[in-house]
């Protein structure tokens, strides 16, 4: 039995005062427990003031990224230590805004996924084609290299603090998601690669969560599939109520 994660990615969205709001406004309509797993990730600002709001409450905060030296001179950057520090439980790794804006390759995100993990940090690492790549047929070509390269040097132990999130690029933000039946598909293929890299055990304890124009609409129908444990939520998390009736649609 695979408890549902749902998370909230806030992209580069929310002032400290905002993130506070939202932080109070979600706190109250989730009270101390929730049967999902609950997750948000704010801007590297507002990390703190989030976490303070969230003290007692069932949610955790993510970070969207880390850098995976741990420390040194790398302007602007963030490591996974100063996440952990910062109260973070989860790091988004891998997503395609990275990929596609900051040139992130397979073998930069297995880096920084292992600097997680060694800092104590969970993972959620983002898979995903693009519509091109769907368009060719490369769906799962695209998928098991991303899994393949970014997951390289893991193991079983490992896999109890992962979570992959299907993202696939072209239902970002679009207001177009994939259909509960695509995802599916595509959720149950990473669970059998999942499998080969993790042992099947760990596959089948492994959390996958859809991603991509999931709103309160869609999102029971998406949830209800038997390899879609939860969601990476963009757009939809911005609004707490929005959110929330997100979360809902599984409790
Ligand atoms: P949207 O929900 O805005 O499509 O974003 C999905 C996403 O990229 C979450 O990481």
């Amino acid at each position: 039995m695979r408890r549902p994660i749902v998370a909230a990615n806030w992209k580069m969205n929310k002032t400290v005062p905002e993130a506070a709001e939202f932080a109070a406004r979600l706190k109250g309509l989730l009270g101390p427990s929730s049967k999902a797993e609950v997750v948000v990730a704010p801007p590297f600002t507002a990390l703190s003031a989030v976490k303070e709001i969230l003290e007692g409450s069932a949610v955790g905060l993510a970070g969207q990224n880390l850098w995976h030296e741990p420390k040194g001179a790398y302007t602007g950057e963030v490591s996974a230590a100063m996440l952990k520090d910062a109260g973070c439980v989860y790091a988004i790794l891998g997503h395609s805004e990275r990929r596609k804006y900051f040139q992130e390759d397979d073998a930069l995100v297995n880096k920084k996924v292992k600097a997680a993990l060694g800092s104590g940090l969970n993972v959620i690492l983002c898979v995903g084609e693009t519509l091109r790549e769907r368009e060719l047929g490369e769906t799962h070509n695209v998928v098991r290299r991303q899994l393949e390269k970014g997951l390289e040097g893991l193991g079983a132990g490992d896999a109890g603090r992962l979570v992959v999130a299907y993202e696939p690029v072209w239902a970002i933000g679009t207001g177009k998601n994939a259909t509960p039946e695509q995802a599916q598909e595509v959720h149950r293929f990473v669970r059998e690669r999942a499998g080969e890299l993790l042992g099947r055990e760990a596959a089948e304890a492994l959390r996958i969560q859809y991603g991509g124009s999931v709103t309160p609409e869609n999102s029971s129908a998406l949830l209800s599939q038997p390899d879609i444990d939860g969601a990476l939520v963009g757009g939809a998390s911005l609004v707490a109520e929005s959110f929330y009736a997100i979360i809902n649609s599984i409790n």
